[in-house]
């Protein structure tokens, strides 16, 4: 009797036990619209086996979805949205009908099917824009929670898609799957993927009308364009909320604009910012500091700043100076600055664990580092072989990591700072990064490292920002990130990471920095002759060209530390001067290349005006400083195509020269006239041209009707008050506009209205050439003169006024000059 019980519990249990499973599954695509509600400007759609749609309208433009579970915590936190992005009040129009409501603005219409919760796109005029195929999906699980959110459209034939921040391949990305988790990337190659950086943003082109989509999401995401070859595309991640915001065009320009006005903008650089910038790693010892800067100086090579990388610091703890090697940083960086060099230092998120150390104790007692699930630290080797890590998702562990800058920047005199290995990296392992289950605060939204991943960096970012801008609170920042995500260009310009000399990664710096500009992250540039390897003389001269078009203009390389994490030795100090081959320098390439190298950088300074108005408009506006030449003319499929060609700003197109050897580059030129500005040469548009490009120099082109300001070439951007500036006004065959924004180009008087946007209005006439400037601000520019230098005139004028004076009339090397104050209204050229 008793074996029979026995038996029979025995029996039970195995019964039991079949029953139950490793994990329980559950996945959701919505069913029939049952039910639905408005507040103001957000609809809330519910579907009969609990999926919950909310579609919120921010402006006409705007439009952001999210799809939830019932019962699901709601949370509006979002780190990339900007703080000062404001929804606007909207007319909005609401339809129901039979199978479908309708909910529309005055130029975006969204149609969300009654049938399975469908939500499609279209404009004013009733286009399609933008169709889901599938949908909203979610998979999650009781063991592992949520582990995809989904949502997949169609991507019709020809569709194109542009932008998802840093990826290495050529601008449209269909027919392939991206994915974003911040990796430290050495040396990586076309095509791998993902990188350093996280922009889950993207424009897609559909016949000729461009809208953008946004996934704020923080979590690995991945998107699709159409890589089966299925006419699909989609966008997932790994969890939290399918939160997406829908952007209207119907340019990509806009798109590019708007989506920077959502996540947001930098303010204006100092000047000195965007001027050329040497680095290495590493120089040291002062001695080398010091000879560095003036061998600019006496080869007359103009550079605005220097940067010291981790071996200034002691055996590479943040925040600390190496005596030996630097005995005295305050004095020798206040000596730089006497010769007009700003000095930048490398700060990276790990702290040595050491008991001697106030930066590692401070942090531990305070527990401002980032923990495992019970409390223990995160324990992990980048350059020193024991790290902790402040999380810069707590904001009083940014207050604290700010505040640790006082001494370099209140003591030392440091004037930027450049923070690496923030995604975060960790070496010797191969998920290159913390384990998922590391805990972050997340601004009281507590989560593992899954969640905080790719914003780690881009929150050490902003501490850093914030605590520059705390201890030196009249100068404006300069500061240079590596990882970052989504709206981090609010913190900090970025560079695309440890490249390779090579023409492959030429290219790849030309299609990154596009691409990124475009993805919101206009103060982008790559290191210049290549991280990794050593350039050729001409590789370099090269790469300088296309870098003088870039925002950030460093040259960079990782000289000798060939085997990635050298200890600071004092032999090494000797050992460097043996390796000296390895140097990147503008004038290590034999004196006919430093020449060369010279007169490019020159070419840098004499537009830096013309880069200070482009990013103006950025900070303004959003507006990419360089764009694709597909942005500056959708419709035109050649411009599409294009790769290499891109815009710097708005009137300049540049033809870079990305091949060993080439003497001459063949270039589309898009709708318009375009001056070769090196020859004043006029070329139709919509054709292509093969142009003369010997190593001395890369074309470009301005594009007619354009005024195009030139600075006075100074060794640094403030050597001396400038005399003169030179505006050379391309005349064209129709009425134009043009910009020239000036300020102090240091401080914050410009956002008290001490700056001057002059815009110049041509008028072209069969025998006359007006050009009219009105200006705004109360900023006086230091020159007294303003030279124009008059280009392309289709007429020979004999007479000349300057506000209703006559003048004479000078006619230089096929050009005609004018002299004005700076302050003039009106010039007229007639017959
Ligand atoms: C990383 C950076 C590189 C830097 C090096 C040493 O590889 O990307 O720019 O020189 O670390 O700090």
């Amino acid at each position: 009797m008793a074996e029979n019980k026995l038996q029979k519990s025995q029996n039970s249990s195995d019964e039991e036990d079949d029953d139950r499973k490793p994990d329980i599954i559950s996945r959701y695509r919505p069913g029939h619209i049952i039910d639905h509600e408005r507040k103001g400007q957000q609809f809330t759609f519910h579907t009969e086996n609990r999926v919950k749609l909310q579609i919120q309208i921010h402006n006409p433009d705007i439009i952001q979805i999210r799809y939830f579970l019932e019962g699901d915590v709601q949370s509006d936190f979002s780190y990339a949205i900007d703080p000062d992005f404001q929804s606007e009040e909207v007319d909005i129009s609401f339809i129901e009908e039979d199978r479908l409501f309708e909910i529309s603005t005055a130029t975006l219409s969204c149609i969300i099917t009654k049938k399975n919760m469908l939500v499609h796109f279209f404009d004013a005029e009733g286009n399609m824009i933008c169709e889901d195929e599938h949908g909203f999906y979610r998979r999650e699980s009781l063991m592992k929670g949520i582990s995809e959110i989904k949502v997949t459209k169609k991507a019709p034939k020809g569709d194109r898609y542009y932008g998802l921040g840093d990826k290495a391949y050529k601008q449209n990305l269909r027919g392939r799957a991206f994915e974003n988790w911040n990796t430290d990337a050495y040396a990586y190659e076309r095509g791998e993927d993902p990188l350093y950086r996280s922009v889950p943003f993207y424009a897609g082109l559909h016949q000729d009308r461009a809208y953008g989509i946004f996934l704020d999401n923080t979590y690995r995401t991945r998107f699709s364009f159409d890589r089966k070859e299925n006419n699909i595309s989609s966008f997932s991640a790994a969890g939290g909320v399918m939160n997406y915001y829908f952007i209207n065009g119907p340019t990509l320009t806009e798109v590019s604009e708007r989506f920077a006005r959502l996540t947001g903008k930098p303010e204006m650089p100092p000047m000195w910012a965007i001027g050329y910038h040497q680095c290495r790693w590493s120089y040291y010892p002062e001695s080398r500091v010091r000879h560095l800067a003036s061998t600019f100086r006496k080869k007359k090579i103009p550079c605005d700043a220097l940067y010291l990388d981790i071996d200034y610091m002691d055996e590479y703890r943040v925040f600390t100076w190496n005596n030996d090697l630097f005995p005295n940083p305050a004095e020798m960086i206040s000596d730089l600055k006497k010769q007009g060099f700003k000095t930048i230092v490398m700060i990276d998120p790990g702290v040595k664990v050491d008991d001697n150390y106030p930066v590692y104790t401070e942090g531990r007692e305070n527990r401002y580092f980032c923990t495992r699930p019970d409390g223990e630290m995160i324990i992990a080797p980048v350059w020193p072989s024991k790290c902790a890590f402040p999380d810069f998702t707590h904001p009083d562990v940014r207050d604290w990591w700010g505040d640790l800058y006082e001494d370099l920047l209140q003591e030392k005199h440091i004037s930027g700072i450049w923070n690496d290995m923030n995604e975060p990296a960790v070496f010797e392992i191969e998920a290159k990064t913390f384990p998922e289950h590391v805990r972050h605060h997340f601004e009281g939204h507590p989560c593992s490292h899954k969640k905080a991943h790719n914003i780690y960096g881009m929150q050490m970012a902003r501490a850093s920002l914030e605590g520059i801008k705390k201890h030196n609170p009249d100068k404006r920042p300069f500061l240079l990130t590596r990882a970052n995500f989504a709206g981090g260009q609010r913190y900090a310009a970025l560079w695309t990471g440890d490249n390779i000399a090579s023409w492959d990664h030429l290219k790849l710096a030309n299609e990154q920095s596009q691409r990124l500009s475009i993805s919101g992250y206009s103060f982008v540039g790559s290191d210049v002759g290549g991280f990794v390897e050593q350039p050729s003389p001409e590789l370099f001269s090269r790469w300088l060209q296309l870098a003088i078009f870039h925002p950030l203009f460093r040259n960079h390389t990782m000289g000798y530390n060939v085997d990635g994490a050298a200890a600071v030795k004092k032999e090494e100090v000797e050992l460097r001067k043996a390796q000296s081959d390895l140097d990147q320098e503008p004038w290590v390439f034999g004196e006919k290349y430093t020449d060369i190298n010279r007169s490019i950088i020159e070419l840098r300074y004499r537009l830096l005006n013309y880069l200070y108005t482009a990013f103006y408009n950025y900070v303004q506006h959003g507006t990419p400083i360089i764009r694709p030449l597909g942005f500056y003319d959708q419709t035109d499929k050649k411009a599409l195509e294009e790769n290499d060609a891109f815009m710097f700003g708005d009137h300049i197109l540049v033809s870079p020269v990305l091949e060993k050897g080439a003497e001459e580059v063949e270039t589309y030129l898009p709708e318009g006239k375009w001056y070769d500005f090196r020859s004043g040469d006029l070329l139709e548009g919509r054709q292509t041209h093969m142009v003369e490009a010997p190593l001395s120099e890369i074309p470009f082109f301005v594009k007619a009707g354009t005024v195009l300001p030139l600075r006075e070439v100074m060794q640094y951007t403030q050597e001396r008050d400038p005399e003169l500036l030179e505006l050379n006004v391309y005349a064209g065959s129709s009425d134009q506009t043009g910009q020239l924004y000036e300020d102090a180009e240091e401080g914050y008087n410009y956002k008290e209205g001490d700056y001057r946007l002059t815009s110049y209005n041509i008028e072209i006439r069969e025998n006359s050439l007006t050009i009219t400037a009105s200006r705004e601000g109360k900023f006086k520019p230091k020159y007294d003169t303003v030279l124009l230098n008059i280009i392309g005139l289709s007429f020979e004028p004999d007479s000349l006024t300057v506000d209703g004076k006559a003048q004479s009339l000078k006619k230089d090397d096929g050009r005609y000059t004018v002299q004005a104050t700076p302050d003039f209204n009106k010039i007229i050229l007639s017959r």
